[in-house]
């Protein structure tokens, strides 16, 4: 039973056990309510410990509650009726204390907590705010720049930094229950009075319009889009200039106009989409996984260097295994010249280098490898250099080990015919940089076994990435989908659009710069080169115009100080350039399109429609096993705005999938099939009038 009473003396225990978060369900806020009552009518209760079993703490409300109207009580009611209630009551915070958890030990007069383990607000990533008073709460308890901090973060802290900012009391790294018994033996001996926090005031005079302008501004680059964190703000505003009985009714509104935005609906989705992409369908959740303790990677260079750093960040040891010495120091070299750059921003002390770079060490001889678990290709970009090394790793690893590759577009089952056990083959493609980037894209190959395939989900997550699995084709899920996007941002220009227009309109969507500046950013060349290597008939002639040009004149984009834009020395603002407007112009003439104004609608329609639709194919070829496993790769590996949820939930909430269908097959008229052929996934869904979330491929 939740809130269950254990007594010792004059102390109550009130357990919860909600595995596995100890969630905020209803049988949670009723247990909390009813325990109170218990303590309340019983006279030799003193004091009453709010405690959980389990790996942590509450961890906030249950979100699957949510976007249905809560049975009573609600969790406001709760911590209204526990910080009112007479008795004294200390919570016994360890694990990850979060949102409404958080805002119950805040319910409370005083807080333990277990060294080491957090405390936070996150429901700004939800789309919400700390709707049970956590944005009265706190900024009354610790201080007003903490709690704005933790609020529009939504990061969690440690409880030490909590306790110096007076959010926490005490902070033990003894056994917390013992311990939090003995400080409510200590409080109730000293006759230590309750402390509401809605009876404690902030002072004002420190905290003006102008102090809330600067904190705006500050976190204005990082918050960008985003409705939630300037709510929080509004919430803590007003608990600086009103008591808490009026302020509290201004958290209410906000609270409610949060729930009501799309965008938490859509941070929701995310949140459940990123944990989903985790499950590989049709394995229980139970089945035995490998363990990964040793790791190998192949080629010590942009991609190499950064994969080996993600395992050494967590302890795990990396062989890196090159070509030569050469290619092996100068690989090691850049790592640790990342590391010291972040040991430079106080973000990483000299030992905790010191440790990572001792995880990591080089070799060129393949008998060395032999002890790993697991190995992870990163060499050039080329067939027939791939299966030259996992022919010798097939030779020469233990039969076991797991292998991938982290090709961005060769055939991972070609890959896999050369390697003994193709079952224990897959890839595993890392986004640049490897050791920053939080999408993992697995890819699943025809013979790649289940468990396999959830071992290596699992080993994400320990470092830190978000998982997702793909199928063989061509630039599996996320750069498949780029190409589809890319190619009509070419085509725009080629009809008129200037770069700098192109790009603003998908940064003012969210995106996190446009298309033209990233490929500036990436390096013109690259696309030459593998154009170099195709006949005409395998790429887009008439958009390559502008990019061949530009090449051949040197202009490969921010490396050589012009691309696409011009560029100012060290500096990497895009410039519209005469130049990319005069190979556009001719490039029309050319090939007979006509120029003309083209509006920011449809740029984003052409854009991300088109987008959509290569998300439909690769759902309806079976690339994915989710459209929200498209929408974790979009969101995490392309920067595509998680407060729009991903770009197929984005097309079926926010524009609707019958309207995409329409414009596709308007595009398709006007433009042809070769740029658009509606998916059939999408023509069924229309038919059927059925939903993405309906379909789950195997
Ligand atoms: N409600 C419902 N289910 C939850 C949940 C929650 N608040 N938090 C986690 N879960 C579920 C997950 O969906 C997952 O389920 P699954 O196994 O079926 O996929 C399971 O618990 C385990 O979660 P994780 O895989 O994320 O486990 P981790 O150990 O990696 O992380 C965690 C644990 C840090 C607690 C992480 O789950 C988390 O950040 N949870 C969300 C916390 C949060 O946002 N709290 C605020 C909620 S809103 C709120 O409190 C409103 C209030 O202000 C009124
Ligand atoms: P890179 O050229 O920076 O590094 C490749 C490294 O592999 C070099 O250090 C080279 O010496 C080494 N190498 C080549 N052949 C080898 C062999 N037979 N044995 C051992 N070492 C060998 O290339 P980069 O960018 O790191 O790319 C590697 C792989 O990662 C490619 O398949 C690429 O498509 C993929 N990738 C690249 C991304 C990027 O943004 N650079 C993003 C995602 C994937």
């Amino acid at each position: 039973m939740q809130g269950s009473i254990e007594k010792r003396g004059a102390v109550a225990i009130a357990w919860f056990d909600n595995p596995p978060v100890n969630a905020i369900s209803h049988e949670v806020r009723q247990g909390l309510m009813d325990a109170i009552n218990v303590a309340v009518n019983d006279d030799e209760i003193k004091a009453l410990i709010i405690a959980c079993r389990g790996r942590t703490f509450m961890a906030g409300a249950d979100i699957t509650e949510f976007g249905s109207s809560p049975k009573p009580p609600g969790l406001p009611e709760v911590v209204m009726a526990m910080s009112e209630s007479p008795i004294l009551k200390v919570a016994a915070i360890f694990g990850t204390t979060l949102g409404g958890g958080f805002e119950t030990a805040l319910a409370c007069d005083y807080r333990i907590a277990q060294a080491g383990s957090k405390v936070g607000l996150p429901e700004v990533k939800l789309g919400i705010l700390a709707g049970a008073h956590g944005t009265q709460r706190l900024p009354r308890v610790a201080n007003v720049d903490f709690a704005l901090k933790v609020m529009t973060s939504g990061e969690p802290v440690l409880v030490e930094a909590a306790q110096e900012a007076g959010a926490v009391d005490r902070v033990t790294a003894g056994d917390l229950i013992e311990d939090a018994v003995n400080y409510a033996e200590e409080l109730i001996a000293a006759a230590a009075p309750r402390r509401p926090i809605q009876d404690m005031t902030i002072d004002k005079a420190k905290y003006d319009e102008e102090y809330f302008a600067r904190f705006r501004e500050s976190i204005a680059r990082k918050t960008r889009g985003l409705n939630a964190p300037e709510r929080s703000i509004r919430c803590v505003e007003a608990a600086v200039n009103l008591p808490f009985a009026e302020s509290v009714l201004v958290e209410r509104e906000m609270s409610l106009e949060s729930h009501r935005d799309p965008q938490a609906k859509a941070l929701q989705h995310v949140f459940f989409a990123e944990r989903q992409a985790n499950k590989v369908p049709g394995l229980a959740r139970d089945a035995a996984l490998r363990s990964i303790d040793s790791v190998a990677v192949i080629g010590a260079g942009t991609m190499g260097g950064g994969i080996a750093m993600n395992f050494a960040n967590v302890g795990i040891p990396v062989k890196i295994l090159e070509m030569n010495d050469e290619a092996l120091e100068k690989g090691l070299g850049v790592i640790k010249k990342n590391y010291d750059a972040t040991a430079r921003k106080g973000r990483l002390s000299e030992a905790e280098v010191e440790k990572r770079m001792a995880l990591l060490t080089g070799t060129t001889d393949y008998s060395e490898l032999a002890d790993a678990d697991l190995v992870i290709e990163a060499v050039f970009e080329n067939m027939d250099v791939k299966k030259e090394v996992f022919k010798t790793l097939s030779n020469t690893v233990r039969p076991e080990t797991i292998l991938a590759s982290n090709t961005s577009y060769l055939n991972i089952d070609e890959l896999a015919s050369v390697v003994e056990k193709p079952e224990r083959m897959l890839g595993m493609h890392f986004f640049s940089p490897a050791n920053v980037m939080r999408l993992l894209e697995i890819v699943r190959a025809e013979k790649t076994s289940p468990d396999v395939l959830a071992t290596i989900l699992r080993l994400a997550k320990a470092i830190n990435k978000v998982g997702a699995v793909a199928g063989v084709c061509h630039g599996f899920i996320g750069n498949r989908m780029l190409s589809g996007y890319a190619s009509q941002a070419n085509r725009l220009l080629l009809e008129g659009a200037a770069p700098h227009q192109l790009d603003q309109v998908l940064y003012d969507f969210g995106m996190p710069m446009g298309v033209i500046a990233m490929a500036d950013l990436a390096g013109l060349d690259i696309g030459y080169r593998m154009r170099q290597a195709l006949d005409e008939t395998q790429y887009d002639v008439e958009s390559a115009y502008l990019y061949d040009n530009l090449v051949e004149m040197g202009r490969l984009g921010q490396k050589t100080g012009a691309g696409v834009y011009d560029y100012d020395p060290g500096d990497r603002t895009p410039k519209p350039s005469s130049i990319t407007k005069k190979l556009l112009a001719e490039a029309a003439e050319k090939f007979n399109i006509k120029q003309r104004e083209i509006s920011e609608e449809e740029i984003i329609e052409r854009c991300f429609f088109s987008l959509f639709n290569v998300g439909c194919n690769i759902l309806h070829e079976g690339m994915a096993y989710r459209a929200s496993d498209i929408d974790t790769v979009y969101i995490n590996g392309y920067g595509f705005p998680a407060w729009r949820g991903g770009p197929m939930h984005w097309a079926e909430h926010a524009v609707g999938l019958e309207k995409i269908l329409d414009r596709i097959r308007e595009f398709a008229d006007i433009y042809g099939d070769k740029y658009w052929q509606p998916s059939p996934l999408l023509e069924q869904l229309v038919a059927d009038g059925g939903s993405l979330r309906d379909i789950q491929n195997s």
